[in-house]
């Protein structure tokens, strides 16, 4: 079996894979990658951020990007554009700007409204992570600045840009109910209500091995009652390392356990991990001690996660 068949034969939109550009001389991770039996869409995991794409205010670069693009093009892939405003990876001109409100809005909407034209993803993360871990509003130079409203000038300003696109709001730590989960759930009902344009929410599921929640299912279920799509952007379950054959069947068991609650929930359209091999994954380099998120080792080895998803499936 492969992830991306799987997912289409369940009636899933893809299974896909976030990545790099600076990865592909490894012709290796190149081939696997380009593997549309596995993978159906591409999110570049750095290259669309503003610090890659606006660095210095009003010079756009879009090149990086592009390679992840064309990438997905050749092999005839999805892509999924990541993402127009977030707190981090943000340079100093934007954080440390000092805008009053009505020209943060203004440089929001120019950002939002020139990567999203120029990229014409089929799905973009256009708000990421403006959530805290109690529901309240991260207080970013954003919403510092503006409160809420950049979200609704980011949103307006993907849809003038590309009106086909799908737009997300994404977060880390919703994949079960709680109150960062009702944080979302409440801000997607209240932009729905105003009239702004919101497709779908998107849930990172950075997740740990042996902690996976156990509702998640149930919080899927209830935010597709906004009437929303829903994708699970980033999943990866990691461990503490070292890694043992015991950790690696429970790892599988989690896999399972996600891949099913997004299967059992229509409204869930896909699924993409952070990446493929734990060779080029984030874990090791964020989470002290932490690593082996990923469904294949880093000698592309397939482990039992890889199964686990089948069978989630
Ligand atoms: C990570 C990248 O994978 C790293 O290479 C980078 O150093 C930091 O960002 N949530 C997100 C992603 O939305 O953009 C992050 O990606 C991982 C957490």
């Amino acid at each position: 079996g492969q992830l991306n068949i799987a997912a289409h034969i369940v009636g899933k939109k893809y299974f896909g894979t976030a990545t790099n550009e600076f990865q592909f001389t490894d012709t290796r991770y190149r081939a696997e990658l380009n593997n549309t039996l596995d993978f159906g869409i591409l999110t570049p995991a750095n290259s669309m951020k503003w610090d890659s794409t606006e660095a210095v205010q009003g010079q756009f670069t879009f090149d990086a990007a592009e390679e992840v693009v064309h990438q997905a093009q050749r092999h005839g892939q999805m892509m999924r554009g990541h993402n127009c405003v977030w707190h981090s990876q943000l340079p100093d001109w934007v954080s440390d700007g000092g805008f009053d409100k009505a020209t943060l809005l203004q440089i929001v909407d120019t950002h939002c409204s020139t990567v999203v034209g120029h990229f014409r993803n089929q799905i973009w993360d256009v708000v990421n992570e403006p959530f805290n871990e109690d529901g309240t509003f991260r207080e970013s130079v954003f919403y510092n600045t503006t409160g809420t409203d950049y979200i609704e000038s980011a949103l307006r300003a993907a849809r003038r840009a590309d009106p086909k696109a799908k737009l997300y709001i994404n977060d880390y730590n919703i994949e079960g109910t709680g109150a960062k989960s009702d944080g979302m759930y409440n801000l997607v009902k209240s932009l729905k209500k105003k009239g702004v344009p919101i497709d779908g929410i998107g849930v990172q599921g950075h997740l740990i091995v042996g902690s996976v929640p156990t509702t998640i299912e149930a919080n899927l279920r209830k935010f597709a009652t906004l009437g929303v799509e829903i994708a699970l952007t980033e999943l990866d379950i990691r461990m503490d390392l070292p890694v043992t054959q015991d950790k690696l069947e429970q790892q599988k068991k989690d896999y399972q356990n996600v891949i099913a609650a997004c299967r059992n929930v229509p409204a869930c359209i896909g699924v993409t991990i952070w990446d493929w091999t734990d060779k080029y994954s984030w874990v090791p380099g964020v989470f002290a001690g932490q690593g082996s998120p990923l469904p294949w080792d880093e000698n592309y080895q397939k482990k039992p996660a890889y199964a686990g998803i089948m069978e989630g499936f």
